[in-house]
């Protein structure tokens, strides 16, 4: 179905199943240890040996040789993979570096062979016998030195630059000013299962078991490599152990498995070693930004520029710091820049909320650096810059489209947001923080040892949507299957799809079967950009819509009459279980959402406002999160358990960014050096207190009929500055380089 007007009310807006925060229904798998994760596929093809991936020793160059001759004669080993003796392979439409390299090397990891064997430890063990001759190539590694190289690059379609008004003059004029610059540090997105794929050649037939948010994209991928057509190959990932934007594409895992299982003349599991995953896979760039805000003595913005840097290899596209810079507070004199700069570091990719999450980690201290200058609460501040406008919006036609004309003449420069409620969110999360009590004189509340201080900073993150099918079966025992290509990243998709398909059928929960993440189903808006939850859920909707009206004819009833509950479809007097009508052979309908431009007539956003409390050690300057509250409005709610869910996590890796997350780089060799989770810190459970989350009651008939928003990269947004703000509350200290680690407060 065709998605361009508003939603009116539907049967969704009965809410009996929908917005209840019912349990995970893929739970119990999960806490059994029964769900299929790729690595843990031994159901899934017999015989399977196991491929060991060896990467590069060198960041960038040239192998000159490679003498496979003693891990070839190693025990047990059945094949090794090169590009040597690989077929030509294609590059994928999504990695940036190729997934097998050779003779050219890109990047430090970079896969140069995958050994199979009939064991891993056999595999491992012949791995390190390949003898390798290298060599090496200068390289660049510090975005700092490579400043002077800066070219700004568009971004998924966001201009790389915009300017409105004359900002230079403004700046300069403005009584009240900031001019900072602030830096954030290269991310792993370490989810707790690293990259594993099984794969199996059955003739020309290829089907790969593995870890992966986007099951279309990776297959289309995977032909595109292996030069064979998109119909021979089969992605399975029904579990994921989180993603957070790594495992949005085909990499090295799934690849070097269907090469080696071509090989070996087997089925193959490669599961990638947690020290190859820094270097050889994805992570989030450092950036530098440098912000400039002039206002006046009463606290209105009058000139507001963001420019951002980071780093990638030649192809790779920016983190785009800058682009929530765009739209978050009023001002009339404006200007955006996104810049890149080669390095020959690994690549630099999505992580989750991508752009936003280093853009506010910035941009929210630098607001509080102004409202201090201003001698303003920073809530206040935020709030008398509120705008229910996009003050600055890029996303013109581009001038190749054909139909760019009527484009233009539609293109709004200042559309409204669809729904904003940031004031809102301030406000509440403010009286239930204690915001009143919060000291605006830095440095003077003590606990004993701690130096205890307050932070806020508001969050902003796209909603964007994206086409989604399923398919709906009904069956004679009135159970509905739901069959869609849709990922669970642990995001709870299982549970939201099988609520919506529940509320449209009017069945209980119990009688749905959700089945996801296979390319045998019809192809979902996948898991990525917060838009899995509302677009795929949309999708099932469709389909559902089709199956009532399957449902209605077969019934003899009027469609537009007839009433799903109680697993029964009513009509006038009449009433029949939807089992019979289904009858021995069932019914089936399948459709997909498609969503037209609503989103850019207005902008959709989520928002949220992020409270944070720590207490810095005064001897010591260790810092610890005291406090979290979150309040956030993110149109409809469909679960408020798995989305809460969502916003912790997020919230959790925000106090990661802030206090301890850094991809240390070795600038003579080239490389991530702390890549495992022994040197590379994440917040465990000690490190994060009490979490608050609050959802204001919004829906928004915009984004789709579900009403609903992302709330998966929300939590994440704005919450690093929340705690810097609140580091500096404490201390007096005001630390712009992440991550704020002692040294930084002493
Ligand atoms: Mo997300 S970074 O698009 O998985």
């Amino acid at each position: 179905m065709k998605f361009d007007t508003p939603a009116t009310t539907n049967p969704i807006d009965q809410l009996k199943v929908v917005g209840k925060p019912v349990d995970r229904i893929d739970g119990p798998l999960k806490v059994t240890g029964t769900a299929g994760y790729a690595n843990d596929r031994h159901d899934v093809a017999a015989h399977q040996a196991h491929g060991y991936i060896v990467g590069s020793a060198i960041p960038k160059g040239r192998i000159v040789s490679m003498d496979v001759s003693a891990a070839r004669a190693a025990p047990g080993v059945l094949a090794i993979v090169t590009a040597d003796n690989a077929s030509q392979l294609g590059k994928g439409t999504f990695n940036t570096a190729r997934l097998l390299g050779g003779p050219a090397i890109e990047h430090y990891h970079q896969a140069i062979a995958v050994v199979v064997a009939e064991t891993f430890e056999q595999a491992r063990a012949a791995g390190h016998l390949l003898k390798v001759r290298y060599e090496r190539a200068p390289g660049a590694f510090e975005l700092d030195a490579r400043k002077d190289s800066a070219k700004p690059v568009e971004s998924n379609g966001a201009a790389a630059e915009t300017a409105v008004g004359d900002f230079a003059g403004n700046f300069a004029n403005a009584p009240v000013q900031v001019d900072a610059t602030y830096t954030t540090a290269h991310e792993s997105h370490s989810m707790i299962e690293p990259f594993a794929s099984v794969a199996a050649w059955n003739g020309e037939q290829l089907t790969l078991w593995t870890s992966n948010q986007m099951i279309a994209w990776t297959a289309a991928d995977v032909a595109k490599t292996l030069g064979i057509p998109k119909e021979n190959v089969r992605v399975s990932s029904p579990f994921i152990g989180g993603g957070f934007g790594a495992k949005l594409w085909l990499r090295a895992d799934a690849l070097l498995a269907a090469l080696g299982a071509r090989a070996a003349l087997r089925p193959v599991r490669v599961a990638m070693p947690r020290a190859l995953i820094p270097n050889n896979t994805v992570h989030r760039s450092a950036t530098i930004q440098r912000i400039r805000i002039g206002a006046t003595r009463d606290g209105r913005i009058t000139a507001i520029a963001h420019e951002s840097l980071s780093g990638n290899l030649p192809e790779g596209g920016p983190e785009a710091a800058a682009i929530q810079t765009r739209s978050l507070y009023a001002g009339p004199h404006r200007m955006t820049a996104n810049r890149i700069a080669l390095l020959d570091l690994p690549e630099a990719n999505a992580m989750r909320a991508p752009n936003e999450a280093p853009g506010l980690a910035a941009l929210e201290i630098a607001i509080d650096e102004v409202a201090e200058k201003l001698g303003m609460d920073p809530v206040a501040f935020r709030i008398a810059n509120d705008t229910q406008f996009v003050p600055d919006n890029p996303a013109k036609p581009a001038s190749n489209d054909p139909q760019s004309k009527a484009g233009e003449e539609k293109h709004n420069p200042r559309p409204p947001f669809s729904q904003r409620q940031l004031v809102e969110c301030l406000r509440l999360g403010a009286r239930r923080f204690g915001w009143d009590k919060r000291n605006a004189q830095p440095g003077r509340v003590r606990d004993g040892r701690w130096l205890v201080g307050m932070g806020v900073a508001a969050a902003i993150r796209d909603n964007l949507v994206m086409n989604s099918g399923a398919r709906v079966r009904l069956d004679q025992r009135g159970f509905v299957t739901v069959e869609t290509d849709m990922t669970d990243i642990g995001t709870g998709s299982y549970t939201v799809i099988a609520q919506t398909a529940a509320e449209m059928m009017g069945v209980g929960l119990e009688r749905v079967l959700v089945r996801l993440g296979d390319s045998t189903y019809p192809v979902s808006c996948g898991s990525g950009g917060q838009w899995g939850g509302n677009s795929a859920t949309a999708g099932v909707y469709a389909a559902c819509l089709k199956l009532r009206e399957a449902v209605a004819r077969k019934a003899g009833l009027a469609s537009t009459d007839a009433v799903f509950a109680n697993g029964q479809v009513r009509g006038g007097t009449r009433s029949v279980p939807l089992g019979e009508v289904a009858g021995p052979d069932g019914l089936v309908a399948e459709d997909s959402i498609e969503f037209g431009d609503l989103n850019k007539q207005m902008q959709q956003a989520t928002f949220g406002a992020h409270f944070v409390e720590v207490g810095v050690d005064a001897a010591t300057g260790e810092t610890r999160v005291r406090r979290m509250l979150a309040v956030c409005a993110a149109g409809r709610i469909l679960n408020p358990k798995t989305a809460r869910s969502q916003v912790i996590g997020g919230m959790t890796m925000g106090v990661g960014a802030a206090l301890m997350e850094e991809l240390a780089v070795d600038t003579r060799l080239g490389l991530f050096v702390n890549h495992d989770l022994a040197g590379y810190e994440v917040p465990v459970h000690a490190d994060i207190p009490h979490q608050d989350v609050i959802f204001l009651n919004e829906t928004d008939p915009t984004s789709s009929p579900m009403k609903a928003k992302g709330v998966g990269e929300l939590g994440i947004c704005g919450t690093a500055a929340a705690v810097a703000n609140a580091v500096y509350n404490a201390t007096g200290v005001r630390v712009r380089d992440y991550p704020i680690t002692l040294d930084k407060l002493l």
